[in-house]
């Protein structure tokens, strides 16, 4: 039986996983992430990375100016962590709810991620403080070592890396951020820990890597972790038609400029903000699966964060909605994931 809803209201969601980055492209991007979310977690990786409290709490002043007086917006900021991260200063930014979590970029694993952890060992002491305060570990879970084959690094991650990171801290909360492959949710499903949580982007439920070499090579479908094949794809439909509790919205929209994009070394990332929500809400759609689609955008998250769900809520309508073009940015531009495609779901003005 397919569902055949026309009208959907749920708790107004967050998205648990942002890049907003910063200046012209921040005042230009923020308006799409206010306009479907209440809150966002956002991410550190700037060009110059958020590693401490004044950074995170100067960056949080300008993503409020930038954005649009009719959303009432609260940036959930994260601290970038280093070898040299001080576990008081993330003791600090936590207690006062500055920080909500740090994030750990394995050093070259993405975007601005050089100054991150070469050897985890080295900040034994961090997670420890971060184990003890109960402060969430957010997690670019890709093995770096260039040997291994890109599309195994998630996998390798898991078994190399993360299980003996939580079994050397069993109590420290670990979100694993856009999973892409079938291993990576049977490790979140098997443990069932309330520890370990996963967000799952909609570009990874949409798309597998097949699009990105459709028609020729599309830089706009090129992303960290990169896509994977249709098999795990399916996979992760099936994680969120589930109903599974360790699942939850986390976007990973990710804005570059058209130029890095298209160049020889272009940049991954895919900026979804303007669409995500209808895309998910597709996909549930898609897999029977509406009745789980609250609890995946407006619930998982703040459960596994320790906030309150929020109080609004929104409605989606099954309606066509048009994806802009672009955005324009001084003479370059943003183009944005499917790009003047039309969705069959918009939200209720
Ligand atoms: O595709 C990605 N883009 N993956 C990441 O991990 C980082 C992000 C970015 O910052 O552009
Ligand atoms: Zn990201």
């Amino acid at each position: 039986m397919t569902e055949t809803k026309k009208r959907i209201t749920i708790i107004k969601p967050d998205d648990c996983h942002v890049h907003l980055r910063d200046s012209e492209i921040l005042k230009k991007v923020i308006k799409y992430t206010g306009k479907f979310y209440k809150r966002a977690v956002i991410m550190p990786n700037l060009d110059d990375p958020i590693t401490n409290l004044s950074k995170a709490i100067s960056y949080r002043d300008r993503i409020l100016n930038s954005m649009h007086p009719n959303y009432i917006f609260q940036p959930l900021m994260t601290c970038y962590l280093t070898h040299s991260t001080i576990p008081k200063e993330l003791e600090i930014g936590f207690s006062k709810k500055i920080f909500i979590a740090a994030k750990l970029y394995p050093s070259y694993s993405t975007t601005n991620s050089k100054e991150g952890v070469k050897n985890i060992n080295f900040i034994t002491h961090i997670l420890e403080c971060m184990e003890k305060i109960g402060m969430p570990l957010l997690i670019h879970g890709e093995e770096t070592d260039q040997n291994i084959d890109i599309y195994d690094r998630e996998a390798v991650f898991i078994e190399n890396t993360l299980e003996p990171l939580r079994k050397k801290f069993p109590k420290l909360k670990i979100v694993l951020e856009h999973i892409t492959t079938k291993e990576s949710v049977e490790y979140v499903k098997k443990h069932n820990s309330k520890y370990l949580s996963a967000t799952i982007t909609p570009h990874h439920l949409i798309l597998n890597r097949n699009h990105m070499f459709s028609k020729g090579i599309q830089p706009y479908l090129y992303c960290l972790p990169i896509l994977k094949k249709n098999f795990h794809q399916q996979v992760l439909r099936e994680a969120i038609a589930s109903g599974d509790k360790h699942f939850f919205l986390g976007s990973d929209t990710a804005p570059h400029l058209h130029k890095n994009k298209i160049n020889f070394f272009g940049h991954a990332g895919i900026f979804n903000a303007p669409s995500s929500l209808l895309c998910y809400v597709t996909i549930f759609e898609k897999m029977n699966a509406l009745k789980h689609l609250q609890s995946f955008c407006s619930e998982n998250g703040p459960k596994f964060y320790n906030i309150p769900v929020n109080q609004e809520t929104i409605t989606l309508v099954k309606k066509p909605y048009k994806i802009l073009k672009k955005i324009s940015i001084g003479k370059d531009m943003i183009i944005p994931f499917l790009a003047g495609k039309t969705l069959n779901w918009s939200l209720e003005t």
